[in-house]
């Protein structure tokens, strides 16, 4: 791969550098949250002893990989790799050892060498980019072939696209200025197909290699593709539409980030935030638009301009308009955002299989969707993130129990949704999302007329409840051996800033400030929180907690760097998150400024053991290390491994985000004159031993 001489990098992403060890209260908080963890820890001492107790013990074979697929979840003891440095160079940083496969970048056929893309001018069509990888790769996962196989060699590699870097996507090259309408109905189109999912038929050959071959499963799901609506709020008076009157379906997918995957073998794409692709000038928009921030003025990308001037049978682009203009709402489209927000469920071994928004799992900034140990006889949580600041925690609970040969996407249609409030003292409850309970009717301050109008509503039924502002929540990942979630959030610089700020729970409680669970103020660098359900048990409604670790530079003070980080594994803004089958925790960062200053973005690995145990502190820092450094401007999210633990596939997205054909601040992965791509990397060992251990 090239390399370049290193740069700083200038980033334009929304979270500021800041210095929360300035903020005056912030001694308070720590004090608190330390006290709370000597309470459960039985003091730090106690801590420390614990921290040298077992490591994790006894896997069960029957962890989360999907398909019922017996992975190899021998346990990981430590690291087998030395932390790496930073790095600020335009390629992809391993430790010594390991070699890397660039892999479908943005715009590779799908079947085949043709259409074939111009890595160049990326002047292909619409109609080609719905035959080729689309971009913004970011929730990945890996389904053996044959289904229920344990095969590390052939699968089904499906992988979701966030959105899109405009600047990079046309020739000659374009951007939206917010008001002049569009004119270029292709260009529109082509960047509806870059987003949505693709399914890849993989193998691997002898020498490593992996190839992606023509197949009947190879398919491109895209923002335009027809969908099915279930669960309670399918059918609602909410999710009509003109093209929808029944509001029973949907047409495509939009930004999705992270995933999921059931343990029946399904992919889970999660609609992350699809709110100001559509606008709604109506004088005043009803919640379920207000609550989600749709736009009132111009969309992102300005796909509503080009209304009518194209395929008016359909309303094709008129659907991102959700201003009120007909009668009722199956003669407009006020009700289109309503139909996005949703965890949507792909059956990627079935190609002819119509991928179906699945409404019990609620209506949020879906970052992803991680289900809890699949056991025989017991109910399924699905832990869930919506990514905004002060935006809450979810988990949705099957009401039927899981049983492997019956198990389907019915269970996804029928269970309870809750909301997480976490307690100061490291105890938390689920409150239910449910119609008629805790305020949730008719006759409430916020009045709900049904569960689906619950659910189209979620955010507004979670603030409800009193559901605690989380610090931007993004991936989860369940441990594999004791089923506790861990989830990143990711940072969030509004919280105790002095200033109400714009997002809904900012104007109701003004200035939030820091909590237990969120203790940091200014919270730049971002923390991963962990929990434990009562009794182990996916359904329960109470839960323990605590901080596993804080993000920070390594050069700030014992009070900022609470986990005490070193040049070693200093980290910003955690992003992707993933337990391998043996317990190792794999940590991505999509950091804007901060530690990029240092290092490109990254991923780091560390195994953890259990809540209240070992949180990352100065005195165990040195078990998390650096594996991976991305290219110039990128953000590394999304990875999974194949069942033998030998293959690693990694995301890279959107390499070269702020710069532009002109001026490409990347041009990874092709090189000097092309533009940068989104890509997948396939990590292997130069031996074809186990990754990581
Ligand atoms: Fe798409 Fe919250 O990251
Ligand atoms: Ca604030
Ligand atoms: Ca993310
Ligand atoms: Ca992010």
């Amino acid at each position: 791969m090239q390399s370049k001489p290193s740069i700083l990098v200038n980033a334009t992403n929304d979270e500021a550098i800041n210095n929360p060890s300035d903020n005056v209260p912030f001694a308070t908080v720590l004090q608190r949250y330390i006290s709370r963890r000597d309470v459960l820890r039985g003091g730090l001492g106690a801590a420390t002893a614990c921290m040298l107790g077992l490591p994790l013990a006894g896997y069960t074979a029957d962890g989360p990989n999907g398909s019922g697929v017996k992975p190899d979840a021998r346990r990981a003891r430590r690291l087998g790799f030395e932390s790496i440095p930073g790095s600020l160079e335009d390629s992809v940083k391993v430790p010594d050892g390991y070699r890397v496969q660039v892999f479908v970048p943005w715009g590779t056929p799908i079947n085949g060498s043709s259409p074939a893309f111009d890595e160049f001018n990326a002047s292909n069509t619409a109609a080609e980019q719905a035959q080729q990888v689309g971009a913004h790769h970011d929730g990945i996962h890996y389904f053996p072939l044959p289904r229920d196989s344990n095969s590390s060699d052939d699968g089904l590699l499906v992988l979701n696209y966030e959105y899109i870097d405009q600047q990079y996507i046309h020739n000659p090259p374009f951007v939206f200025d917010g008001s002049t309408p569009r004119t270029d109905v292709d260009g529109v189109r082509k960047e509806i197909n870059c987003h949505g999912i693709s399914v890849l038929h993989i193998v691997k050959n002898k020498s490593g290699e992996w190839t992606l071959v023509g197949s009947g499963f190879n398919r491109r799901i895209t923002g335009a593709t027809a969908m099915l609506l279930r669960g309670p709020a399918a059918g609602s008076d909410l999710l009509k539409t003109k093209y929808s009157p029944d509001g029973m379906f949907a047409r495509g997918t939009l930004q999705d980030c992270g995933m999921g995957f059931t343990p029946w073998g399904t992919y889970l794409a999660c609609e992350e935030n699809w709110n100001d692709y559509f606008v709604n000038k109506d004088p005043e928009q009803p919640r379920e638009h207000s609550r989600y921030g749709v736009a009132d003025e111009a969309t992102r990308f300005g796909w509503d301009t080009v209304a009518g001037s194209a395929k008016e049978e359909n309303d094709e682009f008129a659907r991102f308009n959700a201003t009120s203009t007909g009668a009722d709402a199956t003669e407009d489209y006020r009700n289109e955002p309503n139909q996005f927000g949703w965890v949507v469920e792909i059956d990627p071994y079935d190609p002819s299989a119509i991928p179906v928004k699945r409404t019990a799992l609620g209506r949020t900034a879906h970052e992803g969707v991680w289900v809890s140990k699949a056991e025989k006889g017991k109910q399924l949580a699905f832990y869930m993130g919506d990514d905004g600041r002060f935006e809450y925690i979810y988990k949705f609970v099957t009401r039927q129990p899981y049983h492997p040969r019956t198990a389907g996407g019915f269970l996804l249609d029928d269970g309870t949704l809750y909301v997480a409030r976490f307690n100061d003292d490291g105890t938390g409850e689920w409150l239910a999302l449910e119609f008629g309970k805790n305020g949730l009717d008719a006759a409430g301050t916020e009045p709900f007329t049904s569960q689906a109008d619950v659910l189209v509503n979620t955010r507004r039924a979670a603030d409800v409840l009193g559901a605690t502002p989380m610090d931007r929540p993004e991936w989860g990942a369940v441990h594999p051996k004791t089923g506790e979630v861990y989830m990143c959030l990711t940072n969030n610089t509004q919280r105790g800033d002095g200033n109400a700020g714009s997002t809904f729970a900012e104007q109701q409680a003004g200035d939030i400030g820091p909590d237990a669970p969120n203790p940091r103020a200014v919270n730049a660098y971002g923390h991963i929180i962990r929990w434990r359900e009562a009794g182990d048990d996916p359904g329960a409604t109470n839960f323990t907690w605590d901080i596993f670790v804080f993000g920070s530079r390594a050069d700030q003070s014992a009070e900022t760097n609470l986990s005490g980080l070193t040049e070693g594994n200093q980290f910003a803004s955690p992003d992707g998150l993933w337990f391998d089958p043996r317990g190792i925790l794999w940590i991505q960062t999509d950091d804007g400024s901060n530690v990029r200053e240092a290092t490109n973005n990254q991923m780091l690995a560390v195994i953890p053991r259990a809540l209240g145990k070992d949180g990352i502190t100065a005195d165990n820092q040195r078990e998390l290390r650096r594996f991976l450094v991305g290219p110039l401007e990128c953000e590394v999210t999304g990875v999974h491994m194949t069942p033998d633990n030998r293959s690693m596939f990694v995301n890279i997205q959107h390499p070269g985000e702020n710069g532009d054909p002109a001026n490409p601040t990347s041009t990874f992965p092709g090189g000097p004159g092309t533009r940068p791509r989104s890509t997948t990397l396939i990590i292997t060992r130069e031996d074809g031993g186990v990754i990581g251990a």
